[in-house]
């Protein structure tokens, strides 16, 4: 067997010897919005530690463990905490627990995490909806053999956002008075932030946030056929772009700051994405 398929099918079985919670929703929190997951109807705590061979994040911030349990009806599994690209881990590994969360049953990736505004138009404080990606920066997690099992060797990326899911968010920011913003995602590696330069690179290349995340999981999630949405809270913008140094405190900050906002948005379009059946 492939060894990368072998890992997880070993953290699956981990994981079925603790709980056999099935998820519809797989959620994963980013940066200074980790504490979403204790809001939930908690069903079933799992360290990362304790599954193993999994992959453990090293960054301030970030918790490390999936935690089972119950947005209003959906079943859901949050992962508050993930690692990145930057830790050192090979892309594979990045991307395992969101094969994973697939495999436990869920259909559906909701991305969360925070990010630099390149877009002008943007503040520190916004939620962008991400409806396309540039990951190119960052090694493709489907490099190697393919994993036949798991999805295509040429997957297509057409509409790695879901339209649905997208109207839902959209709905649910309306009914709570969000102004949400949209936009593309660009991952680049981290863990520096970037050069006013890059910046500028990024918003040549036609994207409205950067960050170190998201995208690659994004492109696992979409060749396992999964359908997915995601919302990045913009915390600073982006290098250049204001007259201060950016700091990962600043970071942690913002998010904390629009954390009550964050929440009510997430636990409207997880309930409504479970009503519409949007995540069957
Ligand atoms: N750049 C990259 N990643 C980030 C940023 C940023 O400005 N803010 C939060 N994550």
């Amino acid at each position: 067997m492939n060894q990368v398929y072998e890992k997880l099918r070993g953290c699956l079985a981990s994981v079925r010897e603790r709980t056999d919670f099935v998820p519809q929703v797989a959620l994963v929190l980013g940066s200074g919005l980790g504490n979403y997951a204790e809001q939930i109807r908690v069903q079933e705590v799992l360290d990362y530690r304790e599954i193993q061979g999994f992959p453990v994040s090293t960054v301030e911030g970030h918790k490390g463990r999936f935690v089972f349990g119950y947005v209003e009806q959906v079943p859901v599994v949050i992962m508050q905490g993930r690692v990145h690209y930057y830790e050192g881990y090979p892309m594979t590994d990045v991307v395992l627990p969101i094969r994973l969360m697939k495999l436990l049953g869920a259909e559906t990736l909701f991305l969360t995490n925070a990010a630099g505004g390149v877009n002008y138009q943007f503040k520190p404080g916004d939620f962008m909806m991400i409806t396309d990606q540039i990951s190119d920066f960052v090694p493709s997690p489907l490099i190697g053999p393919n994993l036949e099992q798991l999805g295509p060797r040429f997957c297509d990326m057409s509409q790695i956002y879901d339209r649905d899911l997208q109207q839902i968010i959209r709905e649910s920011a309306g009914k709570l008075g969000i102004l949400l913003k949209e936009g593309t995602y660009i991952q680049l590696t981290g863990p520096n932030f970037e050069s006013p330069a890059e910046v500028r690179m990024c918003r040549i290349l036609g994207a409205d946030a950067v960050g170190m995340s998201t995208a690659c999981e994004a492109v696992a999630a979409n060749h396992m056929g999964m359908k997915i949405c995601g919302i990045s809270c913009i915390s600073n913008l982006g290098c250049g772009m204001s007259s201060q140094p950016l700091s990962h405190q600043e970071v942690q900050e913002t998010s904390a700051r629009v954390e009550p906002l964050f929440t009510a948005l997430v636990t409207e379009a997880i309930t409504r994405m479970g009503g519409r059946g949007g995540c069957a």
